[in-house]
């Protein structure tokens, strides 16, 4: 049905079209839903959550959380909903999403419109209430306001609404189109926001806490990156998503694109968060799960960012232009790559390309013994 009705949805724009997508998906009755199957070498326990596939819904699809249950239908393992933020807030003037499909390229300078936390929370209870709860795990997250001097009084009020309702909890602190916000990335006020987001949490969330993820920036420096691995180590936050759009706009997309302001996703930015996975993995030696997102548009984009360290993945871009049998295709693309190289199970997957690195460092500090020897 998609492939019938994309070239029509390419007609528009952009955010219309992906207004009258979430209607869609709102509204639809499930049985015309694709939904699909989940292979069992794909299930994976983390956080103390099952999620039944590693394929999830990235941020800023849904940030109202008004169609949660028809995208899980679509046979995601999880969804993140939001970014959400405390009071109701328009964004950017529009147009505020470009679509390059040449490169299988989006620009957005969206600015977190979104209808505030109170709108989201009876969302999500509508959705809760829902008997059987569609099978997956369910993140939130959340930024915070354009006009907030004291980024830490959103975070956690946020969080106070919201743990409750959330498997996980994400901190964006990383789109380009917040003035600011990039900048809590740096040591100190990183350190201090996420201090009061650990306190927040222990104080309003009892014996059952949700995850903390942050999402991060892929446009980092090794030096930042470094400082940020430490500090999420310190604060023993439990996990990160990498990454968000990226500012940087290579050479060969066309100029009245690439003119556009905003944050750059889909094709483009695949290496750039991969490497930036692989990275993180290596600083953290594993310890701290991630993530990984950016311009994944197939299976073999997904099995190489689980290789560099993911333990799970979200798409965003990749659907825009593939459609939502893009969801399954990963999945079955996921299950064959396993196989083909040995793994019973998504877990031993995780990371292995450093694996390889770490056994042939060895090999050849063994080799350099016999010969010196
Ligand atoms: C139109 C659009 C809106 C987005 N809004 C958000 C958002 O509200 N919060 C967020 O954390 N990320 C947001 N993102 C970033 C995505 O979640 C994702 O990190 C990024 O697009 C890279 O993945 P992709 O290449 O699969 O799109 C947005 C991306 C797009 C294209």
């Amino acid at each position: 049905m998609y492939k019938t009705l994309s070239p029509l949805l390419f007609l528009i724009q952009p955010e219309t079209a992906h207004k009258l997508t979430l209607k869609a998906l709102r509204y639809a009755p499930t049985w015309v839903l694709p939904s699909g199957r989940n292979p069992p070498s794909l299930r994976l326990a983390l956080w103390d959550r099952v999620f039944p596939n590693p394929v999830g819904l990235a941020a800023g699809f849904d940030k109202n959380a008004e169609s949660i249950s028809g995208l899980f239908h679509l046979g995601f393992g999880f969804i993140e909903a939001g970014t959400v933020t405390l009071k109701p807030q328009s964004g950017n003037p529009t147009p505020r999403i470009f679509r390059c499909p040449e490169h299988r390229a989006v620009i957005n300078r969206m600015g977190f419109p979104n209808l505030g936390v109170a709108n989201f929370k009876q969302n999500l209870e509508k959705f809760l209430r829902r008997k059987p709860r569609p099978n997956g795990v369910l993140g939130i997250n959340i930024g915070m306001n354009k006009d907030q001097t004291n980024p830490a009084k959103d975070y956690t009020s946020l969080i106070r609404t919201l743990a409750p309702m959330a498997d996980y909890l994400t901190i964006n602190i990383s789109s380009p189109n917040t003035p600011g916000l990039r900048n809590l990335q740096e040591k100190e006020p990183l350190t201090e926001l996420l201090t009061a987001v650990m306190q927040e949490r222990k104080n309003s969330c009892g014996t059952n806490p949700p995850p903390i993820l942050v999402k991060l920036a892929p446009d980092l420096t090794n030096d930042q990156l470094s400082d940020i691995a430490s500090v999420l180590l310190d604060l023993k936050i439990d996990g990160v998503i990498l990454s968000n759009t990226t500012l940087a706009r290579p050479d060969f997309l066309p100029p009245s694109f690439a003119g556009e302001k905003g944050g750059l996703s889909g094709t483009p930015l695949t290496d750039k968060s991969t490497e930036i996975i692989r990275k993180f993995y290596a600083l953290t030696k594993g310890a701290i799960p991630i993530i990984g997102v950016g311009g994944i548009s197939n299976g073999a984009d997904a099995y190489a960012k689980i290789r560099a360290g993911a333990s799970l993945v979200q798409i965003y871009s990749g659907l825009v232009f593939e459609g939502p049998n893009l969801v399954q295709k990963i999945k079955d693309d996921l299950e064959s790559l396993l196989e083909k190289d040995g793994y019973a199970n998504l877990e031993q997957a995780i990371g292995a390309d450093h694996q390889k690195q770490d056994a042939k460092a060895q090999q050849d500090t063994g080799e350099q013994n016999v010969k010196s020897a």
